[in-house]
């Protein structure tokens, strides 16, 4: 019998499932959740399709005019459900220190409780009227030794589909884990559990959420949100927050970092992994077109959000992408600043929270040059330009996204899926930053590269809920998806290079840049996109030896005639503009540097003060 009952509800476990711990685990989670039924996700296309087709009978899913964006669909979301919330998102480490003061924290008792044990825990009854959906899916390459693999349990269809273009996702994953392998468990529901008749709305979500971590238990529970990294919890969760803390003790990292392969005209191939905040460009840089004048020049991506980075027996440091997929921030996007991600989305898409054009396809702000005369929003109301203009209403939420395989990408490395991944030559930290920070810098040594990438500050954006255009200290880009103490993390990196340097290996240089310094216009002043390759190809010399650069404060800086300009006009004057280190913006910058040092006193290296004392002196010396 391969329909087990459990008080009346059927299990459906298909025959080749073989792993009772799994079976047993989904029973006692469909028990608690009082799900109505379960169903175990296969990840065939002719699953995905007809999910698909019932998300479009739910409402959920609006499908798009196959003839405009074949396979594709539009969801919007609750307009209270829009992106990550940072302050319900909790790190439940047995000791409170473990998290970090950069984390909110609960003891794990507590939190079971609320969630799971109390008598009015969140989970109890969540279920009720929905189908509990069995996600198995692979973080890495199926079967690679670097993967991992997590079972997400979600009461979501939208979840269902996402994961399968976002994670390697399905039966396969299950003939991996055999009958006793290791997976991640995830619990996610949307907390709006359906009484007898109830009809349900087409985004059911719940006021109250929390997206709950469990460090050394590696275990995830998410509640009350549909939403992206909210809800697909490989992603966040999983690859960067419980991954963090795999490789804090198994001596690899998990970053907030794009990787892409650089090929030089002569075939010689490098590669970088970038970290950037959230909706700071890290998708976009992934797919760089380099502009005409470095013919012969390619930019492949490998990842576009996450880096797994793992020390190789030659001493190098080699990085894999885990996701399959890309959930990318829509607005801004065009042919011109991003070809090959508009590229990726002709065929096969699912947009959320874009605007509906009335020919059925989708648009979102800055798309084209000229807006279509009328829209659908993403809130379902009428918008034009007229009506923009007046009450300032976005077509599409500034947060809306699109989840495409990787493959669809026509820039995609072909190292990828390589289970090895692939060797990095530098590592590029940038925040959004309109003032102070210029264009780009080397650090001098490995432990002035932790010193910029631990204390970079960045703009928040819509990527997450709250206050959006403030400075906050960002370590690392990790600020959101530390699974541990801040400070443990510093050291974890600056131990790394040490071990790295040791072994007698040459460690990947490292770079800071800001593509995102406005003038006194108010606009900003670096043209970004495909012609950060001018500043990628310094880099890259830099690398190779075969670029001198200036001393700085902090690191080393290029000269105006050390970037390629051709085809480009960009004055000296604008570079001054785009590079210059103000020394009072940067005494008031090292006053921020200093804050984040006294939060994060308890176990902070000892080597950052040192480093940031250097910085004084030499500021001071200018
Ligand atoms: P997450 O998916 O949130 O982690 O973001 P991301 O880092 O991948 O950011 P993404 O590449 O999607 O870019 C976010 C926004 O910044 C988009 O609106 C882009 O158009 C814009 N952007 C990206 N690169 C540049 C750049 O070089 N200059 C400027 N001015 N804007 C950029
Ligand atoms: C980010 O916010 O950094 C994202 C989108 O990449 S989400 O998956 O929602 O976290
Ligand atoms: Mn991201």
């Amino acid at each position: 019998m391969n329909q087990p009952m459990m008080e009346g509800l059927r299990l459906n476990v298909p025959a080749y499932v073989k792993h009772q711990r799994l079976i047993a685990w989904v029973a006692e989670i469909a028990a608690l959740t009082q799900a109505r039924d379960v169903y175990w996700c296969d990840g065939s296309q002719e699953e995905y399709d007809r999910l698909c087709q019932q998300l479009v009978d739910a409402g959920t899913f609006k499908k798009l005019n196959p003839a405009k964006r074949a396979n594709s669909y539009l969801a919007c979301s609750d307009p209270s459900d829009v992106a990550r919330v940072e302050d319900r998102t909790f790190i439940c480490s047995q000791k409170k220190e473990d998290a970090g003061p950069t984390n909110n924290w609960m003891a794990p008792a507590e939190m079971r409780e609320l969630l799971q044990t109390g008598d009015k825990a969140l989970f109890k009854g969540a279920m009720k009227g929905r189908t509990l959906y069995v996600v198995p899916f692979s973080m890495g390459p199926i079967g690679s030794p670097i993967a991992h693999i997590g079972v997400e349990l979600s009461d979501s269809p939208y979840v269902a589909v996402n994961m399968r273009i976002m994670t390697r996702m399905g039966k396969a994953v299950l003939d991996v884990l055999g009958d006793n392998g290791a997976f991640v468990p995830c619990v996610h529901t949307v907390g709006a559990p359906l009484e007898a008749g109830q009809a349900d709305v087409k985004w059911p979500c719940n006021k109250t959420k929390y997206i709950v971590h469990y460090p050394e238990t590696r275990e995830i529970w998410s509640y009350g949100s549909g939403y992206g990294g909210n809800a697909l919890l490989g992603k966040k969760c999983f690859a960067l927050r419980i991954a963090s803390t795999m490789g804090r003790d198994q001596g690899w990292l998990a970053e907030h970092m794009l990787i892409l392969g650089l090929t030089s005209p002569e075939g010689k191939k490098y590669h970088f992994a970038a970290a950037f905040p959230s909706a700071c460009g890290k998708t976009n840089f992934s797919m760089l077109i380099p502009p005409k004048a470095f013919a012969g020049w390619k930019v492949t991506t490998v990842g576009d959000d996450i880096a797994w980075i793992k020390p190789g027996a030659d001493g190098r440091l080699y990085a894999i992408n885990p996701e399959a997929g890309y959930f990318g921030v829509a607005p801004g996007t065009n042919t011109l600043t991003n070809f090959n991600c508009m590229a990726s989305l002709n065929k096969d898409v699912i947009f959320t929270n874009v605007a509906l054009t009335d020919d059925g396809d989708v648009w979102w702000e800055s798309m084209t040059e000229t807006p279509p005369a009328h829209l659908i929003d993403w809130q379902g109301k009428d918008w034009t330009p007229a009506i923009a203009k007046e009450t300032g209403a976005k077509a599409a939420h500034p947060n809306a996204r699109f989840t495409v395989a990787a493959t669809n990408n026509p820039a995609l490395d072909p190292d990828w899926n390589n289970p090895a991944g692939v060797p990095i030559d530098g590592f590029i930290f940038g925040g959004r930053r309109s003032t102070t920070v210029p264009l780009v810098t080397e650090a001098r040594d490995w432990v002035e590269g932790v010193y910029m990438a631990a204390t970079m500050g960045s703009e928040t954006t819509a990527a997450a809920a709250g206050q959006q255009g403030v400075v906050r200290r960002d370590p690392f880009a990790m600020l959101p998806f530390m699974g541990y103490n801040m400070a443990d993390y510093f050291q974890h990196w600056l131990d790394l290079g040490k071990k790295l340097a040791d072994s007698g290996a040459t460690l990947p240089r490292i770079f800071c840049v800001n593509w995102f310094r406005k003038g006194a216009d108010g606009k900003f002043v670096w043209p970004g996109y495909g012609e950060n390759m001018r500043v990628l190809k310094w880099m890259l010399d830099r690398v190779t030896g075969s670029q001198s650069g200036e001393e700085h404060v902090f690191g080393v800086t290029p000269r105006y005639e050390d970037l390629n300009w051709e085809g480009l006009s960009f004055t000296k004057e604008q570079f001054d503009v785009a590079t210059r280190i103000d020394k009072a913006d940067w005494a008031a910058e090292l006053k921020l540097h200093d804050e984040l040092f006294a939060q994060l006193a308890y176990h902070l290296p000892a080597e950052l003060p040192a480093t940031k004392a250097k910085i004084e002196q030499r500021l001071a010396a200018e």
